[in-house]
C-alpha cells in the first residue's frame, strides 16, 4: 500500500451518514421554533439516504481496466530502487517491471506506461531509439508474456540527452524543434519493433504527431497508436518525476516548448492541432491544474480522451496522508474520480495498484 489510508483521529465530517440516525429522534429544532418554509417539491437529499440509494444514483464509477500505470525502467536484473520524492513507487529492472506488470494484470488495470533511464546520456539523446534501449528492451519482454495490458512507451529524449532537454540544442542553446521530430519518430519507430502497442510522445513540439504518424506507418506500423500529449503545460508538479527520471533540465526549463498553465484557448488549439496531425487518443497534463481543458477535450472532439495525474499530484496525496492531515484512500479515489467525472475515460495514475485494489474491496 503506497498512500496512507488511516483516518485522521477526529473526523473532518462528523455529520452522521443517515443510517446512523435511524431509529434515533433527533431535533436540532424545538417544533414550536420551526420557521414557515414554502412546501418543497425538490428535495436532492431523498437520493442521499443511505449508501444502497447513493450507490444507485453514483454518475462516475471507477473500472481498473481505465488506470494506466507508470513504470519507470532501468538497466540491470532484480533491480528494485524506491523512488523518495514518489513514496510507494520505485525504479526497476526489467526482469522486475514483468513481475508489476503481472500484478496489474492480476488487478484489471488496463495499460503500462514505460519511461527509460539509460545506461548512458548524450547531447542527441540516442539511447531513445536504440534496439537495446532500456525501454525498448523491455517492451520487449513484455510483449513474450503477453499480458492483457495495453503497451504504452512514452515517447521523449529528456531522460536520455545529457543537457535534460526534450530535444536536441541548436548552437543558440534553444532546444531544435525540426530536428528533434526526428530523432522522436526513430524513437516512436523503434519503440513500435520492440512491441509497443501505443507511443504517447510527450516532447511538446510542434508537428510531432504528424512526423511519427509518418514515420510508423513508412515503417509498417500503421497499427500501433498515437496518445498525443496535446495539451502539456510546463507545471510545477513534475517536480518528483523529475528526480524519478533523473530527467531534470541541466539548464533553463521548458517553458519554450510546453504550455503556460495560464493558457486555455492556446490548450484547445493544441488539441485540434494533434488531432489534424493523427492522433488517436488525446491526453491532458496535469490532470487536477487543467480539469477545465479535459472538460474541453472531452466537448469538442470524440477521440478518447485520458488525462495523467502527475508525480505531484501523487506526491501531495501521499505527503498528507502519511501525515494524517487527509485520509489518502478517501482523497486519492476522490481526486480520480473528478478527474473521470471531467470527462477522462482513461487516468495515468501512480495510484493505480492501490485504485484498482480499493476499487475492488468497494465491490465486494
Ligand atoms: C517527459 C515527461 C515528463 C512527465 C511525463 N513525461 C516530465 C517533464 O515533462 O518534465 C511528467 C510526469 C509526471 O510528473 O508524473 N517529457
Amino acid at each position: 500500500m503506497t498512500i496512507t489510508t488511516r483516518s485522521p483521529a477526529t473526523p473532518i465530517n462528523p455529520e452522521p451518514s443517515g443510517e446512523a440516525l435511524a431509529g434515533t429522534t433527533v431535533r436540532t429544532v424545538a417544533d414550536h421554533a420551526r420557521p414557515a418554509v414554502p412546501p418543497l417539491v425538490q428535495r436532492p437529499r431523498r437520493l442521499r439516504r443511505g449508501e444502497a440509494m447513493r450507490r444507485l444514483v453514483r454518475e462516475t464509477r471507477l473500472d481498473p481496466a481505465m488506470l494506466v500505470a507508470p513504470i519507470f525502467v532501468r538497466p540491470g536484473s532484480g533491480i528494485r530502487e524506491a523512488i523518495r520524492s514518489l513514496p510507494g513507487q520505485n525504479r526497476v529492472s526489467p526482469d522486475e517491471a514483468v513481475h508489476d506488470a503481472e500484478r496489474l494484470a492480476g488487478l484489471g488495470v488496463g495499460g503500462v506506461i514505460l519511461f527509460g533511464l539509460p545506461s548512458g546520456k548524450d547531447p542527441a539523446g540516442s539511447e531513445a531509439w536504440a534496439h537495446d534501449g532500456i525501454v525498448q528492451e523491455t517492451l520487449r519482454r513484455l510483449r513474450d508474456r503477453n499480458l492483457p495490458l495495453v503497451l504504452i512507451a512514452d515517447t521523449c529524449l529528456c531522460e536520455y540527452t545529457d543537457h535534460g532537454h526534450c530535444g536536441p540544442l541548436s548552437p543558440d542553446g534553444r532546444v531544435d524543434n525540426d530536428s528533434a521530430l526526428i530523432s522522436l519518430a526513430r524513437a516512436a519507430v523503434a519503440q513500435a519493433e520492440a512491441g509497443a502497442d501505443i507511443v504517447a510522445p510527450s516532447a511538446m513540439m510542434d508537428g510531432q504527431v504528424a512526423a511519427i504518424r509518418g514515420a510508423l506507418d513508412a515503417a509498417g506500423h500503421e497499427d500501433v497508436a498515437i496518445m498525443a500529449y496535446a495539451s502539456k503545460a510546463a507545471s510545477a508538479f513534475y517536480g518528483p518525476f523529475r528526480e524519478a527520471a533523473d530527467s531534470a533540465p541541466a539548464f533553463g526549463d521548458r517553458r519554450g516548448y510546453q504550455m503556460d498553465p495560464a493558457n486555455g484557448r492556446e490548450a484547445r488549439r493544441e488539441l485540434a492541432l494533434d488531432v489534424a496531425e493523427g492522433a488517436d487518443i488525446l491526453l491532458v497534463k496535469p490532470a487536477m491544474p487543467q480539469l477545465d481543458i479535459v472538460v474541453a477535450a472531452r466537448e469538442r472532439f470524440d477521440l478518447p480522451v485520458a488525462a495523467y495525474q502527475v508525480s505531484g499530484e501523487y506526491a501531495m496525496l501521499a505527503a498528507a496522508a502519511e501525515r494524517g492531515w487527509i485520509d489518502g484512500r478517501r482523497a486519492m479515489l476522490e481526486a480520480v474520480t473528478g478527474i473521470v467525472r471531467a470527462g477522462a475515460g482513461i487516468v495515468i495514475t501512480y495510484a493505480a495498484v492501490d485504485l484498482a485494489t480499493w476499487i475492488a474491496e468497494d465491490r465486494s
